[in-house]
């Protein structure tokens, strides 16, 4: 039986896809070997599109794609559950990438408990904040419910991306909000971070998801890759 990540925010542009893919890739490879698979739930077929462009381009993915645009509730559950609990069978790992919005099709509302685990990118701002906690307080209240109807566990993990090296409170930022997270709402978030990949010729600062030269080692995509491994491992 596989297990289920999803990397959910109900905010468009913080990561999910992107991060849906580094870490499927980061999984199907060595020293992890797992048979990943992805399901694509959203509209616009992120994933899809990344995936066709890499067959067109001879560069076989190491995972394979469910394409799933259409919609899963209603009687249409029916017709998800199978292809989903396949996918199940024949996978070490089924990732599902959501559209951005909470209620958009109910997608989020469906499949999130049927998740093992929820790991939610926020890029750290006042301004995103603020619609991350309301995810994750969606999230954790799929915590009980999950314990209720299934009695067993999803584990929710908020982690920042897209941490900005030219912004030097950023990562303290990031940990302070993860720290608030945590009292308030009793969800572990993860240690490592990722960076925004970007040149910034005009500074000199070059930052990447690695972090940058001079930083603190909390930005690094390998250490990432090997706490969430640590995560789902349990
Ligand atoms: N760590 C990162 N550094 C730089 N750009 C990023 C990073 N993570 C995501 N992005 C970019 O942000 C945009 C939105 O990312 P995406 O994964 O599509 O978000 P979502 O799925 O949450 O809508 C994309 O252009 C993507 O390349
Ligand atoms: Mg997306």
């Amino acid at each position: 039986m596989g297990k289920v990540i999803i990397f959910g925010n109900q905010k468009g542009g913080v990561g999910k896809s992107t991060c849906t893919l580094l870490a499927a890739n980061a999984l199907a490879s060595a020293p992890f070997n797992l048979k990943v698979s992805i399901i694509d739930l959203d509209e616009q077929q992120t994933i899809g599109f990344l995936h066709e462009g890499e067959v067109s381009r001879g560069t076989h993915p190491i995972w394979n794609l469910i394409a799933y645009p259409e919609s899963i509730t209603g009687g249409k559950i029916h017709k998800f559950l199978k292809v989903f609990n396949q996918a199940l069978d024949e996978y070490d790992i089924v990732f599902v990438d959501l559209p951005g919005y909470l209620d958009e099709g109910g997608k989020t509302d469906t499949v999130s408990p049927m998740a093992d685990y929820i790991f939610i990118p926020f890029t750290p701002s006042d301004k995103d904040t603020y619609s991350t906690e309301t995810y994750l307080l969606a999230m954790v209240d799929k915590i009980k419910q999950v314990k209720e109807e299934q009695e067993r566990e999803l584990k929710v993990v908020p982690f920042a991306n897209k941490i900005d090296m030219r912004i030097r409170s950023q990562v303290a930022y990031a940990k302070s909000i993860l720290t608030d997270f945590q009292e308030i709402h009793q969800v572990k978030g993860m240690q490592n971070m990722l960076g925004l990949y970007k040149d910034h010729a005009n500074t000199g600062i070059d930052t990447n998801l690695y972090g940058g030269i001079n930083d603190s080692q909390s930005i690094n995509l390998t250490k990432w890759v090997n706490e969430m491994y640590t995560i789902i491992k349990e």
